[in-house]
């Protein structure tokens, strides 16, 4: 199968128009089977809940080529699992996760001719979503529910690309309440924070980074993606919140961190004033940012810089990289079972 005549390497992260996407619907209580379709609109009622009070939840996980030209998935499971809770969260019907994986597969086969090929530093970026439709002006569930899974082959999501350093400012605006919806992956997370990364790039940081909300003293997460700090001590740390979303990413290379290259690991709160004279390596991970090391922090009206001055990337953040995007890649064993391969 031919791939598309497209200049993979010079991509950045935007959407591009491929060929077919999936849609089910839920409708009298239950799902439809699924299908292809061609057309890149949803057309939805001017009364939806998706589009008043934003009862949306959504994912996003990439499919590499890898070295010997299998199509792999990394961890897809764990999207299935995290779009349940979160649609659970806002009283949407679950997606099974079996319906999920199968939208994805089919997808990603469908539009073959679109996944970047092996070692363009580009990948296929999946989106699965879920949107409350149907007339609704009361503030009261959907009545019918859409799930679609789109893709579009995208470059790294942070100018410079690969393990290429950023920078991030702390943010005076909360993104999430300690008992609200910071812990899932729900559109509504996301419009107020806008203002935030507007504010950070007027800085000349890449992405706003956000404390607790109760107290204004512990770190959480960047817009997105979550915190990783490698501290004095052989300690790699990254935070402990209710508010946080439950990074993928992050959990592989906390995991990587403790078997692979024998650090310490803790999750526990990080109190960004009284240790950030502690932080010797930090990243920003998650699927788009995969792991970007930061250079330097704004935090109290100055930047706080970290490993050789915010000069270079430090080694416990350029191993983890690679290990990552090796695994990723299917360039080593996967020993943990990480991937999952799309057969086309
Ligand atoms: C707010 C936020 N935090 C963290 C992440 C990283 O999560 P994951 O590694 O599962 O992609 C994302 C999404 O990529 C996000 O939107």
């Amino acid at each position: 199968m031919e791939k598309k005549d497209i200049n993979w390497s010079e991509l950045g992260f935007g959407y591009i128009k491929t060929e077919l996407r999936f849609e089910a619907v839920y409708t009298n209580g239950k799902w439809s089977k699924g299908e292809l379709i061609e057309s890149e609109i949803i057309q939805v009622h001017e009364g939806a809940p998706a589009l008043h009070y934003s009862q949306e939840c959504f994912e996003g996980l990439k499919a590499q080529t890898a070295k010997d030209g299998r199509v792999l998935l990394f961890r897809p499971e764990m999207n299935a699992k995290r779009l349940i809770k979160s649609a659970e969260r806002i009283l949407m019907p679950v997606v099974p996760e079996d319906l999920f994986l199968e939208a994805v597969h089919q997808t990603v086969k469908a539009n073959y001719a679109w996944i970047p090929p092996y070692g363009s530093g580009a990948s296929l970026y999946i989106r699965p979503m879920l949107i409350g439709v149907a007339d609704n002006l009361g503030l009261s569930p959907a009545k019918e529910f859409i799930f679609r899974v789109f893709v579009s082959p995208v470059g790294p999501y942070y100018k410079g690309g690969g393990v290429s350093l950023i920078s991030l400012a702390v943010s005076d605006i909360d993104r999430a309440a300690p008992n609200g919806t910071g812990s899932h992956k729900i559109g509504a997370n996301y419009a107020g924070g806008l203002l935030a990364t507007q504010k950070a790039k007027e800085l000349g940081a890449n992405e706003a980074l956000y404390l607790d909300a109760a107290e204004k003293k512990y770190l959480e997460e960047a817009g997105s993606a979550n915190v990783l700090v490698a501290m004095t001590n052989n300690r790699f740390v990254t935070p402990k919140s209710k508010a946080i979303l439950p990074s993928v990413t992050r959990i592989s290379l906390m995991q990587l961190a403790e078997q692979e290259i024998g650090l310490a690991i803790e999750e526990r709160p990080i109190h960004l004033q009284n240790e950030i004279k502690e932080f010797i390596e930090v990243a920003a991970c998650g699927t788009a940012a995969v792991l970007s090391p930061v250079s330097k922090i704004w935090f109290k009206n100055r930047w706080f810089n970290f490993y050789d001055n915010g000069q270079s990337v430090g080694p416990i953040m350029q191993q983890l990289y690679h290990l990552l995007t090796q695994i990723q890649k299917g360039e080593i064993e996967d020993k943990y079972k990480w991937t999952q391969e799309v057969v086309i």
